[in-house]
């Protein structure tokens, strides 16, 4: 078994909860977990500099091996000599593998092979496999890689979930055996929708690879919040404690306390981002929209004890003019408030672990707040 490019560091468990706090060591610096990692699909975290992302705090971005395959593509990469050097971003940067993307697609079809679908550039043919995918992956060079899996319509029939569990397993073989970028880290994604028995089965073959992490894929894609949180509670804290744990596509304030109450380590998600450029602003009450009639004289900044660079400098009065007239400061301003609100709240989240106190945390939250969010 060769050795992991990246170590999790167990620091502390909450005494009442499943809540973990640790740290996973890269070459490219240390994370602190719970980690929010913020989307940066296309190599830039939308509307923000690098600047701005690092003055947030954030220690982790995520971009997508699809979206950087078809645009700039991997002769660009290549000639850039990788991701980090491309978007000038020196610190740790995962990859999803397109095995989520891939399935968004309308005309595509899935294979033993991979998948194949028609490039939304050109419509020209593309055959998306797990090797290609670790070979995007690999020239894009992010920290950590993704598996190639199939993220599946919540509507299917069991049986299609079954077949696709099975597939997902082999892809995952696949993935590992066609990486071999020593420098990069690749994590394993289990499935199974909301069953039971093939969630079971998913992690116990998705497992059985030796991946420097895991994570649960498939959720998040429709279902309710409770039935997300019942594969949580079931299968969170059985994934392997030495390695860290990812919940893919997940960050409303409700999620977020949901899976780290069940042992995750990491997430990531475009809502504070894509909410942020639509006007809503997250705040520790509950949503916020800029563009209501009534933050129009209002000299209050989004937040009052916020300490982000929007709060401190600009009014809603100021933030809702932004946006009647559409420009883009406005949606920048937001992003930036939105990204401190989560990635303060995983602070919190941390320093309530460190305290066992977690549980409080969660209770206090809700007391205060009218989330739960989607
Ligand atoms: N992003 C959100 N959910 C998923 C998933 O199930 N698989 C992958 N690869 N990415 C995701
Ligand atoms: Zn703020």
């Amino acid at each position: 078994m060769s050795s992991s490019p990246i170590k999790y560091e167990l620091i502390h468990k909450d005494k009442h909860s499943g809540a973990r706090r640790g740290r996973i060591h890269t070459p490219r610096g240390i994370i602190e977990t719970p980690v929010f990692m913020p989307v940066g699909t296309n190599a830039t975290v939308k509307t923000l500099t690098n600047k701005m992302i690092r003055e947030l705090g954030s220690e982790i971005i995520l971009g997508n091996a699809f979206h950087l395959f078809l645009r700039p593509g991997l002769e660009i990469m290549k000639e850039f000599g990788g991701i980090h050097n491309f978007m000038n971003w020196d610190r740790p940067l995962l990859t999803d593998s397109g095995g989520f993307q891939v399935f968004s697609l309308k005309d595509r079809k899935i294979t033993e092979d991979g998948v194949k679908f028609r490039s939304p550039l050109d419509g020209s043919k593309i055959m998306m496999t797990p090797e290609k995918s670790m070979e995007i992956q690999q020239i894009i060079g992010s920290d950590i890689a993704m598996a190639f899996d199939e993220c599946v319509d919540a509507n299917s029939e069991y049986e299609y979930f079954k077949e696709s569990v099975e597939r997902t397993y082999r892809w995952a073989k696949r993935s590992y055996d066609a990486h071999n970028k020593k420098e990069q880290a690749l994590f394993g994604i289990f499935q199974g929708g909301l069953f039971d028995d093939l969630r079971e089965k998913s992690l116990e073959q998705i497992t059985s690879i030796p991946f420097d992490g895991y994570a649960i894929g498939g959720l998040a894609v429709g279902e309710k919040y409770q039935d997300s949180e019942k594969i949580l509670k079931k299968f969170g804290n059985k994934m392997p404690e030495n390695k860290p744990r990812y919940i893919m596509g997940i960050g409303s304030p409700t999620m977020m306390i949901l899976s780290v109450e069940n042992g995750m380590d990491m997430f990531d998600c475009v809502l504070p981002t894509r909410m942020g450029r639509h006007g809503t602003a997250l705040t520790w009450k509950g949503k916020l929209n800029i563009k209501a009639a009534k933050n129009k004289f209002s000299k209050d900044p989004i937040e009052k004890d916020c300490k982000c660079y929007t709060c401190r400098n600009h009014t809603r009065g100021y933030l809702n003019h932004l946006f009647k007239r559409n420009e883009n400061t406005g949606k920048t301003l937001l992003s930036i408030h939105n990204l401190h609100f989560n990635i303060t709240f995983v602070k919190k989240m941390r320093e309530a672990i460190e305290n066992d106190a977690f549980l409080d945390f969660k209770k206090e939250f809700f007391e205060n707040s009218d989330y739960p969010l989607e």
